[in-house]
């Protein structure tokens, strides 16, 4: 196994064929993962017709948080394991124990915090779930059957990087446990039918720590993502064997843990007023269109190369539309910094966003601001074209909805100036 991406191969390389990660590869042995099989009279493998497989029906369970049970498919099914991923901080045990309360008897393994640490958060978040039992050691081998006894609904545990297989000796949070673990947790949910919830740390590049094997092993992936110093907070579904994948939820994290938010538009609009460098645009957040504020800061270069930085918004993306900004309108950037900013702690990887940066862009290089009811969205080409993106329709009205005028028919950056003067 690559203790760097965590592929496995069937023999030993100087350098990772998947990864390309030098002298990364260890043998491993032990378990391997085993999906549930058709057995014949002697434990055998059999093949069967496909058409004939028997769907075991599944059971959800349904926690009353909207939000959470969207991005899940509808509740979470019985059996499962779903990882939740997010930055420290970002509010993943105060979100799970908040699931927790609505659930019949969950079980919390907290292998982070103490059991009194976990009893604080419950007090700020009035949880009056009587029935969750919770145990603050890692040891899943001596935990496990106290589980078992318990016979949860779910189980949380908080976090996989924390609990290890005394069997094993590695570490906490080394590769190895962190695949071990799962296995382990995963042939338990499969075995008694307790949906098993794990949290998972991210890394600085915003990886789950113990990368690929996590992935590959749970049916759910999760991510909570948002800004620490913001409120608001995303929880994306990005992998999911019961439901449909890039799904969100929007929360916010105030002094009782998280609300829903139902209508995210308002949350990400809620301080946006007409100024040059602000504009508003509709990006698709899984189905559901979204109103975000993005503010750019075109400022000259005092010394040197022009400096530009992002937050929420790929930089390469920014770097590209700014030399296409250069080269097709008469805004020429080479001597300008650029500063960009994704108001509310959203990040947006969808192309559609681009026409609202290279707006906010002009609009702050100009110093004219856009009237205050204008939403964009659009692709923008390397000539400077702007295409047609998915959802058209559903932008549109979730702009309308909120009171916008969206602008679509607009085929050249050459032609924003026609904006400002509208
Ligand atoms: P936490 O759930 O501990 O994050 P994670 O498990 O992802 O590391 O959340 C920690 C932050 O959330 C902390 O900075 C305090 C804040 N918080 C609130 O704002 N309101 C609350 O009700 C709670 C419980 C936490
Ligand atoms: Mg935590």
């Amino acid at each position: 196994m690559c203790v760097s991406c965590g592929n496995e191969f069937p023999a030993w390389s100087g350098k990772c064929p998947a990864c390309g990660e030098w002298n990364s590869l260890k043998e491993v042995t032990g378990s391997i993962l085993g999906k549930e099989q058709k057995r014949g009279n002697n434990g055998e493998v059999i093949s069967q017709k496909l058409l004939k497989v028997e769907l075991k029906d599944q059971e959800r369970l349904k926690t009353g948080i909207d939000e959470f049970d969207r991005v899940l498919g509808g509740g979470i099914v019985k059996g499962s394991l779903i990882l939740m991923g997010g930055e420290p901080g970002i509010g993943k045990s105060t979100l799970l124990l908040q699931v927790a309360n609505k659930l019949e008897n969950p079980f919390y393994i907290s292998a982070e915090e103490s059991a009194g640490q976990i009893k604080l958060r419950a007090d700020r978040l009035n949880f009056d779930n009587e029935k969750m039992d919770i145990v603050a050691d890692g040891n899943l081998e001596s935990v496990l059957p106290l589980v078992k006894k318990a016979n949860p609904s779910v189980l949380i545990v908080d976090s996989i990087q924390t609990v290890f297989l005394s069997s094993f000796d590695a570490t906490a949070g080394s590769l190895l446990q962190v695949r071990e673990a799962g296995i382990y947790l995963q042939n338990f949910a499969k075995s008694s039918g307790i949906a098993i919830i794990l949290v998972g740390h991210v890394t600085k590049e915003g990886n789950l720590a113990g990368p690929r094997i996590l992935e590959h092993l749970v049916d759910t992936v999760l991510y909570l993502e948002g800004d620490r110093f913001a409120d608001a907070r995303i929880l994306r579904g990005v992998k999911n064997r019961f439901g449909p994948t890039n799904e969100v939820g929007v929360f916010s994290m105030e002094k009782e843990g998280m609300r829903e938010v139902k209508n995210p538009s308002e949350l990400f609009l809620s301080e946006y007023k007409k100024s040059p460098g602000s504009v508003v645009a509709v990006v698709l957040e899984g189905t559901r269109p979204l109103l975000v504020e993005i503010q750019a800061l075109v400022a000259p270069t005092h010394f040197g190369y022009p400096k530009r930085t992002s937050s929420g918004f790929d930089l390469n993306r920014l770097n590209l539309l700014a030399a296409v900004i250069s080269k097709q309108t008469e805004t020429n950037l080479a001597n300008s910094d650029i500063y960009l900013n994704v108001v509310g702690g959203l990040k947006i990887s969808e192309p559609a966003c681009d026409f609202a940066v290279c707006a906010a862009i002009i609009s702050s290089y100009k110093n004219r601001a856009l009237p205050q009811e204008t939403a964009l969205f659009g692709e923008v080409g390397l000539i400077g074209e702007i295409r047609r993106v998915s959802k058209q329709e559903d932008r549109i009205k979730e702009a309308k909805a909120l009171g916008f005028d969206p602008v679509f028919g607009l085929k050249d950056l050459r032609d924003i100036t026609k904006l400002f003067d509208r």
